[in-house]
């Protein structure tokens, strides 16, 4: 049985008798399609599992900052049936779901180590990686770019970030990889339990690693980490340890699914591919357009604290609603020919949606800037002449976007 993921919060019965209500199935077949059949004369939807969905640009950058549409707490793991444990002390305690003096307090930490000037002093290693990497299989010819490259390159750099073994990869990826089908739309009931599971084991990783730390302090992200913390002294154990376990999850998927999304849609559209190679001035340009054009993670959610507008629509206070970047980086009063993947294009805001917007914006941004540039320059650098076997398919509508378990691609070394 496929969970109703919104469907029994209670925030989100359909008043707006008059809004269209998305379906599942149609969602699945084409999420684009639907988005932008609805957009124009909706700003916003119904989902048929309940909440409501924003689709425009301009609503989701307003309503991302608007402090009067907050964050979800713990709705979610209670509208599956979760009230305690690994998964819901993860919604409990981590910076993603609280607001004002609670974020605030939870988030400042790990601002400096994760800035863009900190980060980019790094980028020379993370290159290394990548061509480390890509020496392991070159000769080869071919190889599964997603296992040998785009799931590895940011395990490891994460692990040499925060101070972790390499020798853990193997171990937290898998966990990882099962505990973000929790905000991945299409969850099935019975997963839960190997979720939780999954989740306790990696709470149990994080707190083994926290204890050596402190131990045994050394020079690395964690030992800083946990400095700072106990002299501000504002953070229970609970959020230590629930602040380093959202940076391994988003520092090892979501780059991992965005890595081989643009290197797919990049030997899609050959001769922007052949572009890149030619002038790798390009590759930032190339990793934000794909960011644009098939986004890793589709939507934000939050919950409204009072009567919201969203052009002439009012969604009511208490209802748990979807800010859909997936849609508004598609939204044509914003980009021209949204539909066309264009490397070359001169309309990408300044701020890029795809990580935020307001307090809750990406920490990890300039980290996963840095893995996808990096990445992509190494194999644009090394093996211009890579082809792609298949279509590598990308599917859902919320939350974090799945894809296929291997991609294929092959040379002539
Ligand atoms: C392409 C890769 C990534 C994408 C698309 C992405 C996307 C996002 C988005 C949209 C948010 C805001 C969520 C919200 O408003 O509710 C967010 C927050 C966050 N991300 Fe990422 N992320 C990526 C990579 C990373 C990496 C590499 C890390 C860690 C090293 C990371 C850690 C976090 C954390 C801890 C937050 C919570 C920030 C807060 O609540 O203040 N992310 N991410």
């Amino acid at each position: 049985m496929t969970v109703q993921n919104f469907a029994e919060t209670g925030a989100a019965s359909p008043h707006g008798a008059t809004l269209p209500v998305l379906t599942l199935k149609q969602l699945d077949a084409d999420p684009h399609g639907v988005f932008r059949q609805y957009r124009k004369d909706h700003p916003v939807v119904l989902h048929e599992t309940g909440g409501y969905f924003v689709l425009r640009f301009s609503d989701v950058e307003r309503l991302g900052r608007d402090p009067r549409v907050g964050s979800s707490g713990t709705s979610f793991p209670k509208s599956l049936g979760i009230s305690s444990g690994a998964i819901f002390d993860l919604f409990e305690y981590s910076m993603i779901t609280a607001d004002g003096e609670v974020h605030r307090r939870r988030r400042s930490p790990l601002s400096r180590p994760f800035a863009v000037r900190t980060i980019n002093e790094m980028r020379q290693s993370i290159r290394r990686a990548a061509d480390d990497l890509i020496n392991g299989w070159y000769r080869d010819g071919e190889v599964d770019f997603i296992g040998e490259f785009a799931a590895k390159l940011p395990a490891r750099i994460i692990a040499d970030l925060l101070g972790l073994p390499r020798e853990d990869i193997p171990e937290f990826t898998l966990l990882v990889y099962e505990v973000t089908k929790i905000f991945s739309f299409g969850l099935y009931l019975d997963e839960i339990g190997k979720i939780e599971k999954a989740a306790q084991r990696l709470h149990d990783y994080v707190e083994t690693a926290l204890d050596q730390h402190r131990r045994r302090p050394r020079e690395d992200f964690l030992s800083s980490f946990l400095t700072a913390a106990a002299e501000a002294d504002e953070l229970s154990p609970q959020e230590i340890l629930y602040q380093i376990m959202p940076l391994i999850i988003g520092g090892t998927d979501t780059t991992r699914v965005a890595l081989a999304t643009q290197l797919a849609l990049l030997l899609q559209h050959r001769e922007q591919w052949a572009a890149v190679c030619d002038e790798p001035s390009l590759v930032p340009a190339a990793v934000t357009e794909a960011m644009r054009f098939e986004p890793t993670g589709a939507s934000t959610v939050r919950v409204t604290r009072e009567n919201v507008d969203v052009d002439g629509t009012v969604i009511p206070a208490d209802q748990l609603v979807t800010l859909s970047m997936m849609s508004a980086m598609r939204d044509e009063s914003t980009y021209h020919r949204p539909d066309i993947f264009d490397i070359r294009r001169a309309d990408q805001p300044r701020v890029h949606p795809i990580f935020g917007f307001g307090a809750h914006r990406c920490i990890g941004e300039a980290l996963a800037r840095a893995e996808l540039e990096e990445g992509l320059g190494a194999i644009a650098a090394r093996i211009p002449q890579l082809h792609l076997d298949t279509p590598l398919e990308i599917k859902g509508h919320m939350g974090v976007r799945r894809i296929d378990a291997a991609m294929r691609v092959f040379w002539k070394p």
